[in-house]
């Protein structure tokens, strides 16, 4: 993609969420409220407290990581995969519930349904994905678990 190219597509990505009331702060508020509801679940909070220290900059990167996939911004750097692999055991009843804790936050939210689904889509597909490679990490490419099914 040229340059031109990049920045045509970002500008178009950001009116498209703009337009659905996605914006910055929108984004804070987002992450804000899913990691509340994460924390104080039985199943999926002692995962996320055994391994992070330091919240405040935990929801930072977050927030840079969702602005980056709904606006294309480019912010995060990171290696999501990595560190998904370097959890034991997780599986994917665990992304499920992941997903269920997600949507009851933009429910909550009130986000309008288009916004709804285009941020529910996004966080499908990572999850797919994440699992995926997970999957494969453990058991090699013969018997990957699929989110749907
Ligand atoms: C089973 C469900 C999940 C669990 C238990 C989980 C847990 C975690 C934990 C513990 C970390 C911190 C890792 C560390 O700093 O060492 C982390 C980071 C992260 N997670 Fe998840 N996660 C899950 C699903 C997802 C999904 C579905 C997404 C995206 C839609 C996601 C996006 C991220 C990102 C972007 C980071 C930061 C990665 C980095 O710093 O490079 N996670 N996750």
């Amino acid at each position: 993609m040229t340059n031109a190219h990049a920045i045509a597509a970002r500008e178009h990505k950001q009116t498209e969420a703009l337009s659905l009331g996605i914006d910055d702060a929108f984004i804070a508020t987002l992450v804000q409220n899913f990691y509340t509801r994460i924390r104080s679940d039985a199943e999926l909070g002692p995962i996320f407290d055994d391994r992070i220290k330091d919240w405040p900059s935990h929801l930072e990167r977050m927030n840079t990581f969702w602005r980056s996939i709904l606006f294309k911004s480019g912010e995060f750097s990171g290696n999501p995969m990595m560190k998904h692999v370097a959890i034991p055991r997780i599986a994917k009843p665990d992304f499920s519930r992941w997903l269920k804790l997600f949507g009851e936050t933009l429910d909550e939210m009130g986000a309008v349904s288009a916004a709804r689904n285009l941020i529910f889509k996004r966080a499908e597909m990572i999850a797919e994905s994440l699992l995926l490679g997970i999957c494969i990490h453990r058991d090699g490419i013969s018997h990957p678990q699929k989110m749907k099914g």
